[in-house]
């Protein structure tokens, strides 16, 4: 789980851009950085522990044409600077960068070592630099010395590479992403079009097995077919994201800047309802008698539990919701004439993209709703649709979250009545407003809840029929900020065993449905744990009145849209909770954005 990324160009400075570039790309790890700059004759090669700002943030470099950088979620070897790229040949004469873990490396480390070439750190990277260096000395050129050395390895791999006998940044991708984007006299590379919306909207997306030259003046691309090169041809697709949406714009964090754009997503949805027709229309045909399976992890994996009700409720459609990880295991039964849709932010999570694989490989038709352009996922799909969130910086998803939910409702409406375009419309617009005209107040209220939650151990959350998603959600954003242990249930399952947890003011914040059936249920649950001590806060329609210790009112359309309604408190309480405890919202402990190991 790291960042890559290069620019080559015809004027010489490109290290205040590369550096952009990769601190566009923390959010995909932050324990260790480097960059490598071609000075014509010679690289230059900088890298340390830390964050990009902490590694080469004030420190005077020499600069030049050509630069490539990486930053770093150690998975290979432990945190050093040995261990942090670019790694680089024996003579230093080519650099490397690198994305994803390879197998089989040892051996050919230890036949290369037998060889004389002498290894630097303990990554399975480096094996790559050496096995180049090799080709090269036998004389083929860098692009089929590159192809060479990776045919040799198993795994998943994006690569950049550079020598300083060439301008050219060479390029190479498996199961690991990486975007070729276009400029002026200048192109570059990296792990997702967010790290260089500084530099360009114009990108080209390289497909699993392929390699790239890119120098100034442009690209040339080829695949690898039975062990031989073969050109590829392939045009640039211009991206809507643009570069300020990839600031925090005066917020104190990304997820917060993140949260307050939701009702601006919402009403971009709502306004364009009818880009999801067509998707809608394909899912529909092909499911026939099948089976649906929707695949996703954590937080678009309960957006997708919450799917599986609109489908349910709305289209009158079976369907099931699978872990991602769990989808080798649990999908024996699916095979042609069933379908996958795949619901992920980044589009590039290793557990959702292999699921897909196998899915596709048993015959089963994969659909997708991504966030992400030219992420992995949509060039693996059949068909998919954006879920037009823009980019996400916060490694807690939250935006997305409800932009997926959203889009879920209107693709099961669409599903089940593709007449029903101007009511969601309507839906979206009301409730994009009600939630821009009390985010102020619902954040303050947040705030407040934080500040009594923030000492606790333990947290619960319930919540019952479309809610109970929203209720996992809730905890899983406490847990992944606050470091607080927070757990989702089923309210009507808390009694069957969890409920022995509540003691004397254990926090239990309880999603109330809008249905009044529904509500009296979640009454009694209220009731049960309140009487063993729990402190109860309740997330719930203005008009209700519940037996709790504290209410934060939301402004509820319905049953249908409350998941999205209810999400914005739940991540203001669990942004509140980490700031109150000092934590950094943006950058969670042990955790990255991008997910890219099974
Ligand atoms: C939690 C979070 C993660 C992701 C998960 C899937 O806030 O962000 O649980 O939801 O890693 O990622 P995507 O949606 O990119 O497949």
């Amino acid at each position: 789980m790291c960042g890559i990324a290069g620019i080559t160009r015809r004027r010489a400075g490109v290290l205040s851009d590369l550096l952009k570039a990769l601190k566009n790309l923390e959010y995909r790890g932050y324990d260790s950085a480097g960059v490598a700059i071609s000075l014509g004759s010679r690289l230059l090669v900088r890298k340390g522990v830390g964050t990009i700002d902490q590694v080469l943030g004030g420190v005077s470099l020499e600069d030049g044409r050509m630069g490539i950088g990486h930053t770093r979620w150690a998975t290979h070897g432990g945190v050093s600077v040995e261990n942090a790229h670019p790694h680089t040949s024996c003579d230093g004469r080519i650099a490397l960068v690198h994305n994803g873990t390879l197998d089989g490396f040892e051996r050919l480390r230890e036949e290369l070592r037998a060889r004389g070439h002498v290894f630097k750190s303990d990554t399975d990277t480096e094996v790559i630099v050496h096995l180049v260096e090799e080709g090269i000395e036998e004389g083929l050129d860098p692009i089929s010395s590159l192809s060479r050395a990776l045919s040799e390895l198993g795994g998943s791999y994006a690569v950049a590479m550079i020598s300083a006998d060439s301008d050219s940044i060479f390029v190479a991708r498996y199961k690991s992403p990486l975007v070729i984007g276009i400029g002026n006299g200048e192109n570059y590379c990296a792990s997702d079009v967010a790290a260089l919306l500084h530099l360009t909207r114009e990108f080209v997306f390289l497909e699993d097995g392929e390699l790239a030259e890119i120098s100034p003046e442009g690209i040339r691309i080829w695949r690898m077919v039975g062990g031989k090169l073969e050109s590829v041809n392939r045009g640039a697709e211009r991206v809507e994201w643009v570069p300020q949406q990839m600031e925090k714009g005066g917020y104190e964090h990304f997820m917060m800047k993140e949260i307050f754009e939701q009702p601006h997503i919402l009403r971009k949805l709502a306004e364009t309802v009818e880009y999801y027709v067509k998707f809608s229309e394909g899912l529909r045909s092909a499911l026939k008698d099948g089976w649906l399976s929707i695949v996703a992890a954590g937080t678009s994996l309960h957006a997708g539990m919450i799917g599986k009700y609109y489908l349910s409720r709305v289209s009158g459609l079976r369907s099931e919701v699978v872990i991602a990880s769990e989808f080798p295991e649990w999908s024996h039964h699916l095979g042609k004439g069933d379908v996958v849709l795949a619901v992920s932010q980044s589009g590039e999570t290793a557990d959702v993209l292999e699921a897909i694989r196998i899915a596709r490989d048993r015959g089963a038709r994969v659909f997708s709703i991504v966030n992400v352009p030219g992420s992995t996922l949509t060039r693996l799909s059949e068909d998919y649709v954006f879920i037009q969130a823009g980019p996400e910086i916060g490694v807690a998803a939250t935006k997305t979250f409800t932009a997926q939910v959203a889009v879920l409702y209107i693709i099961a409406s669409l599903m089940s009545d593709s007449d029903s375009g101007v009511r969601l419309m309507r839906d979206l617009e009301v409730v994009s407003e009600e939630i821009l005209g009390s985010m102020e107040g619902l954040s303050e209220e947040a705030r407040n809840v934080a500040k009594l939650i923030r000492m606790s151990k333990h947290a619960f959350f319930l919540g019952r029929g479309i809610n109970y998603p929203t209720a996992l959600e809730g905890a899983l954003k406490l847990k992944e900020i606050s470091y607080i242990h927070a757990e989702g249930y089923a309210a009507g399952e808390y009694k069957h065993g969890p409920l022995a947890l509540i003691e004397e003011g254990v926090p239990v914040i309880a999603v109330i449905p809008t249905e009044e059936a529904l509500v009296n249920k979640i009454i009694y649950n209220l009731m049960e744990v309140r009487a063993r001590g729990a402190f109860t806060i309740t997330v719930q329609p203005p008009e209700v009145s519940l037996p709790s210790d504290r209410e934060i009112r939301v402004r509820v359309r319905d049953e249908l849209t409350s998941p999205i309604a209810y999400a914005v408190p739940l991540q203001l309480i669990a942004y509140h909770t980490a700031v109150e405890l000092g934590r950094n919202p943006d950058k969670p402990r042990n955790l990255a954005k991008s997910v890219t190991v099974e």
